[in-house]
């Protein structure tokens, strides 16, 4: 059994017990499993199989090493949004022809670095971006090999927050400007438009919109080889969702279903960008109860996790279910509970009104599906470290980072 299962009561990843993970590492803990993420990637890549294309795994969804250089040697490619995830996935091991840079306000120092690179695409967001890469690229005196990141205007149905693909959002350029963009950049010579990209959100359930953004993609790429410029990529993006309670899932061989019609027949390579669908499941935080305490007829157990190690709940409403990780008090008690983080405010909550396992102080639980987004938008606020990351591969696990001490908070203040 790969992932997260119960052995005798006790919630396991990969066979390893997290109880005795936490015993080593201590609490608030991320625990990822290695094998999960290798089947998630694979599923992609054999549902794509039909046609020429690459992964681009989308690294702000988890951009620790250890998880970048596992897909990398997996064959994955990757999509990075700033200098720091540049240099982490080519350091991991991705080789810079399987890199897309999307990100839309790229600092001129992130282009340098794009350009040294000579990465597959450099996602441009505006023409005036496409203006500041042929510069840069005539400074260095290369090709820069650029794709244009189009807006269809295509409601992906999911939090305003990670919608994208509106025309009122702030991405791309809207998709009936791409031909005249791309006949300007024609005069460019230090650019190659090499490809076309749409991402229209993230936490996506329904195929239809990404369906819907991948016929848009295929018929510009159509009409852009007809006016003679010639793609070798078609960028899908993102954004393929994970099923909360009562909700359907969105298979990888489902989405592939739904976007593969439109691409098919086309003379390029289809790049994908998934991240949450990755490594989402392959990730869970876990927590001890430091108090259960009712108050005003009200029941909260406090965790030792807090916002600032998963913010997912306070930003956007998210639900990750909550489990006990060891079943050790049969029968248990379903009681209606808030399950809250030790930080000093009211946004600083894991679930709220909801049935769980009356927890006892001291026990251990486990937040799941916080493989992305979950450590890569943690923080130190309330001058906290972050958690340890820990990795299961093969039986057996490791502290991938560290927990952050005292010192790795004030360093930058000293040094
Ligand atoms: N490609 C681009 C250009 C993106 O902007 C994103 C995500 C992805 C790919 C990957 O999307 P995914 O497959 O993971 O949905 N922090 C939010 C999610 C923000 C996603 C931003 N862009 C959350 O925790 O839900």
């Amino acid at each position: 059994m790969i992932g997260f299962s119960r052995d005798n009561g006790e919630l396991t990843c990969d066979g390893v017990p997290l109880s005795a993970i936490a015993r080593k590492v201590g609490t608030p803990a991320y625990v990822y499993s290695a094998a999960l993420i290798e089947e998630s990637f694979r599923r992609f890549d054999a549902a794509f199989a039909p046609v020429a294309h690459l992964v681009c795994y989308a690294a702000k969804a988890n951009s620790n090493g250890t998880l970048l250089a596992k897909l990398a040697g997996l064959g994955a490619g990757a999509d990075v949004v700033s200098g720091g995830e540049l240099r982490a996935s080519l350091e991991s091991g991705f080789s810079s022809d399987r890199i897309v840079f999307s990100g839309v306000g790229k600092t001129v120092a992130e282009i340098r670095s794009a350009v040294e690179s000579g990465l597959l695409a450099i996602n441009a967001e505006s023409e005036r971006e496409i203006e500041k890469i042929e510069a840069e690229a005539a400074r260095q005196g290369k090709t820069a090999r650029v794709a244009l990141r189009v807006n269809p205007d295509i409601d992906a149905r999911s939090h305003p927050y990670i919608s994208t693909g509106r025309k009122h959002n702030k991405f791309g350029v809207a998709i009936d400007l791409a031909p005249a963009i791309f006949r300007k950049a024609r005069g460019f010579p230090h650019v190659r438009m090499t490809g076309i990209q749409a991402h229209i959100g993230s936490q996506i359930l329904d195929p239809q919109p990404l369906a819907d953004a991948a016929r848009d993609l295929a018929r510009l790429a159509r009409d852009l080889a007809a006016e003679g410029h010639e793609l070798s990529t078609l960028d899908v993006g993102g954004g393929i969702g994970l099923a909360g309670p009562g909700e359907k899932p969105l298979t990888p061989e489902t989405y592939a279903a739904a976007v593969l019609p439109h691409v098919a027949g086309l003379p390029m390579t289809v790049l994908v960008e998934p991240g949450r669908a990755i490594v989402g499941p392959a990730g869970a935080l876990v927590t001890e109860v430091l108090d259960v305490k009712k108050s005003s007829g009200k029941l909260f157990v406090v965790t030792d996790a807090g916002m600032n190690d998963l913010l997912r709940p306070a930003l956007y409403g998210a639900i990750h279910s909550i489990e006990s990780v060891t079943e050790n008090r049969m029968p248990v008690e379903r009681v209606m509970a808030d399950v809250v983080g030790p930080i000093c405010e009211s946004s600083d909550f894991f679930l709220r009104d909801s049935s769980i396992d009356r927890p006892l102080e001291g026990d251990l639980m486990a937040i799941r599906d916080v493989g992305a987004y979950g450590f890569s938008m943690s923080s130190n606020y309330n001058f906290r470290g972050r958690p340890p990351e820990v990795w299961v591969e093969k039986g057996s696990f490791r502290v991938i980072r560290r927990r952050e001490h005292f010192d790795d908070l004030v360093r930058a203040e000293r040094e």
